[in-house]
Parts: structure tokens; sequence; C-alpha cells
């Protein structure tokens, strides 16, 4: 059948990085563009998930006349599609020979990863596409240049500035000296994957930071207003450090923490290089940060990214298969020391907003400790429903599981990634806005407070609030 030809080339001329999916297809003499648009975006959603289930099942072994796109396309139709449209053609009976094997072997998949649905097999994938899928993010940095002034120096050396990308097909479709300025982060540039900038002057002088987009999302989604108080419990080396100080512009305080000296002393070098002045930094063990202790009195801010098995990491090339897959033995301690510090982290008493980040696609590591958390403060926190556009959520795993935000190459062209936003349940218009913020409360405040979250909590389950975007969303 046409359709499947076609989509098959244009699959492999995606694959082989020779075009964008939109071009390609509007290229091709198919007369049903939108069908063929979806079948090759989905079956490409897919890739790695149908090449396993594919070698798995041994059907190129079995069908040597059968070319690999062609048998991607067909997989895709039969477990993962509609079914076969148009019948299938002379396709269908080959495919049904192999049907009982190919469906054996996913579901072997998604036992082994651990997985009920298939869309969860793209979140908890074994180590996600590599870097080279992934384009080159560039932070500015605004404690020292505009992204105006950054895309004209940019432009100055030759690069060809594109504008503000409307889609990621955009950004997959980045080539040569093109660049973007990111659809969602206005402080993102966005250049093809294989572009260095190492030894650019701008990163060189701090006015660049390299970083990830998906690692900027946990400033972005805190949003502390300048002059608020920030604890940063796991900063080093201090990415997300940097940014949250460009968003305090400086005003304000950061006590950021780490336990690893050596990690610290280059996230000092890093600090001094991008400007950074309202960060107080200290080589502690942040579970041994005392809540109590008058100096964070006015802390309502925490950024939690706290060491984790770093399985979102794009595999580097010729990775062994499964080598950033943790064991379970590291999962556990990974996750028992995360439930610990988010615990911690939420005990601050003046603490308002939180976010907790991950680089890791581990369920244990990432919905199960924010999970854990919730049920050990019932109504007291709650997760704030953030970017709402955001294509890829949380494994749903709990009720409202799916405010949670996750990130990998596939879905969002970033490295794996996840972050969660929990907020306080308690302030409401009524309470006076000093009132609110003061951690000294007199009595009659406190049982004020204690009453209306006696009346908030529903025991046992998280409060998940309406539909509206966080401060810093989309
Ligand atoms: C994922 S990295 C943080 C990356 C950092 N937020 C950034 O964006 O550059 C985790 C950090 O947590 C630190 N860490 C691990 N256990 C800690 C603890 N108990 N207290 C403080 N820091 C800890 C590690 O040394 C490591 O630097």
């Amino acid at each position: 059948m046409a359709l499947y030809a076609t989509a098959a080339t244009v699959l492999a001329a995606v694959e082989g990085r020779r075009g964008s999916i939109k071009g390609l297809v509007y290229a091709s003499s198919f007369q049903n563009v939108k069908q063929l648009y979806a079948l090759v975006c989905e079956t490409q959603r897919y890739s790695a998930v149908l090449d396993a289930v594919i070698a798995g099942a041994g059907l190129l072994r079995a069908e040597k006349k059968l070319r690999p796109h062609l048998a991607k396309v067909l997989v895709y139709e039969l477990l993962l599609g509609k079914g076969f449209r148009g019948g299938g053609g002379r396709w269908r009976p080959l495919l049904e020979r192999h049907q009982a094997r190919l469906k054996a072997e996913l579901a072997r998949l998604k036992v082994q990863r651990r997985v009920s649905r298939n869309e969860d097999l793209l979140q908890v994938g074994s180590r996600p596409g590599t870097a080279s899928q992934v384009p080159r993010f560039v932070r500015v940095n605004t404690l020292k240049t505009s992204p105006e002034d950054a895309v004209d120096y940019f432009k100055r050396q030759g690069f060809s500035y594109q504008g503000r990308a409307s889609s990621l097909e955009d950004l997959r479709a980045l080539k040569g000296k093109c660049f973007l300025l990111d659809p969602l982060l206005p402080e993102l540039l966005v250049f093809p994957a294989q572009t260095d900038l190492h030894d650019h002057p701008l990163y060189r002088a701090g006015h660049l930071i390299l970083q990830d987009k998906a690692s900027c999302l946990p400033a972005m989604l805190l949003a502390p207003p300048p002059g608020s108080h920030v604890l940063d419990a796991c900063a080093a080396p201090g990415n997300k450090t940097s940014h949250l100080a460009a968003l305090l512009r400086n005003q304000g305080k950061i006590f950021a923490f780490d336990r690893d000296a050596a990690r610290l002393a280059s996230m000092a070098t890093l600090l001094a290089r991008a400007g950074v002045s309202c960060c107080e930094l200290a080589e502690e063990d942040f579970l041994a940060v005392s809540p109590s202790d008058r100096r964070y009195r006015h802390v309502q801010y925490i950024l939690l990214d706290p060491s984790c098995s770093g399985s979102g990491m794009p595999a580097r090339p010729l990775e062994e298969p499964g080598a950033g897959t943790p064991s379970k033995a590291r999962l556990q301690a990974l996750a028992g020391f995360q439930q610990r510090a988010l615990r911690h982290a939420l005990s601050f008493p003046s603490l308002q907003r939180l976010v907790y980040s991950t680089c890791s696609l581990c369920q244990e590591e990432n919905e199960d400790v924010v999970w854990d958390a919730l049920q050990q403060n019932p109504g007291a926190f709650r997760l704030a429903p953030v970017l709402p556009s955001w294509p890829h959520r949380g494994l749903s795993t709990f009720p409202g599981a799916e405010h949670c935000l996750r990130a990998s190459p596939e879905t969002t062209l970033t490295g794996g990634f996840f972050v969660a936003v929990l907020e306080r349940v308690e302030v409401s218009s009524s309470v006076p806005e000093a009132e609110a913020a003061a951690p000294e409360l007199t009595a009659g405040a406190a049982r004020r407070r204690k009453k209306r979250r006696r009346r908030a909590s529903a025991p046992g389950t998280p409060q998940v609030r309406g539909a509206e975007p966080a401060p810093g969303g989309s």
C-alpha cells in the first residue's frame, strides 16, 4: 500500500537526518498529507521501542526482503496504531504471521521496564536517544547581557537568526549556522546539536550558560521574585543557582548547599564568572541544615535537585545498551535519600513553593518521591499545575501526577528530566500578607492557620489546585 511505502521512505530520510518531517512529507507526492504526517511522526516517536520489538521478535531475520523502516511503520500500525488502514494490502498477511511474537516482545518490554501502557514505554525507556538528537541550548545570562544583545553578537559573527521558534519542529529543523529563540523560555537560544560554543568569548565571559532546556525549567518554575530568600539544597555545579540569581536580579538571597567540596569549588568559579552576588555557598549536608535556624526564617522558595541515577542523560555514542539503567539497589539508595531530602525541605517553616527535579527517568526517583512527600504532609502541599501545554507529563501513578513534567529527546528535544512544583496550600486571600510571610506567628494567627489547614486537608490524598498556570508558566 502506497501510504506505508511512502511513510517508510520519509522515515528513513528523517532518521538519516536528511531533513525535517514536515519538509519531506510535503515534498512527497502522496495525496493524504495529514495521514502520512501523523503516521511518520508517531512511528518516529516510538522508534526506539519499535527497534527493540522488531529485533526481539527476529522479524528482519525472518523476512529478509522487508526494509527496516517499512518494518517499523508496519509494526507501529499493527501493535500501537489503530490497525491497518485500508486493509493493509499485501503487508497484512506478512505481519500477521509474526503477530504473536511481536506482541509477546512488546509485553516483555513492558514487564522489563515496569510499565503498563504503551505510551509509558516512551517515558521509562532504557537510555534515551543519543546526545546528537538534542539541540544546543544556550541560556543568556541576564545578569550580564540581554537576549537581544546576544542575538546581535551572533549575527555579527555570521550566524543566521530565525526569530522565535513556534514549535519543536522548528528546533528539529535547525541546521548549519542558523539559530532561534526558544518558544517557551524567553532567554534561551537554540543552535543545531553540533554547535560547540565552549570557546566562545561570550561563554568565557559568563554572558552565556550552556544549559539544556529541561535543566532551565526548575528555576523558571520556582520563579522567585527579586528580593526573596531562596534555598538551593543540592546546588553544585551551580547552573540552576546562577539561573535563580538572574531571576532575582541579584536582589535577595540564595543559600546554596552541597556536600562535595570539589564541586563547590568549581561552582564558586562559575558563579563569579556569571556575576552572581546574592549567593551564600556552604559545604554542608542539606539534611543537617536546621529548618529552625533563624537565618532561613524568610526562605519561601526551595530548589531541590538531588543526586540521582542520571538515567535521563542522553547516551554517549557507542555506549553499551542498558548502560544508563541503574541497579535496583542503587535506585533504592538514591530514592531513600531523595525522599529524606524532600521531606526535610518541606519542613522549612516559611516555605511557600518548592521545585523538585532530577535528570532521571525512573519512577522510583520521581513520581514515587513526590507521592511520598505529599502523603507525609496531607493537605499542607499540593502539586502546582504548571505548563499545561508541555507535551510530556508525569506517569499516572497517583491522582494529580499529570501536573509533574517529564522531558526526553524524543518528546521535548531535551535531555531526560523530571520536574514537580509543590506549593503550600494554606495561603488564601483572607490571610494578611505580613502574616503569611512571617515565620514567627502570633498564637491567634497560628490557631487560625491550623483551622484553615484542617479544613483544606483531605487525609491521604494530595491537593491539586485548579488549572491556572503557575507564575512563570507558559
Ligand atoms: C544533580 S547534582 C545538582 C546539580 C545542580 N543543581 C546544578 O544545576 O548545577 C546533585 C548534587 O547534590 C549534591 N549532594 C548529594 N547529597 C547531598 C547532601 N546530602 N547535601 C547536599 N548536597 C548533596 C552532590 O554533591 C551533587 O553536587
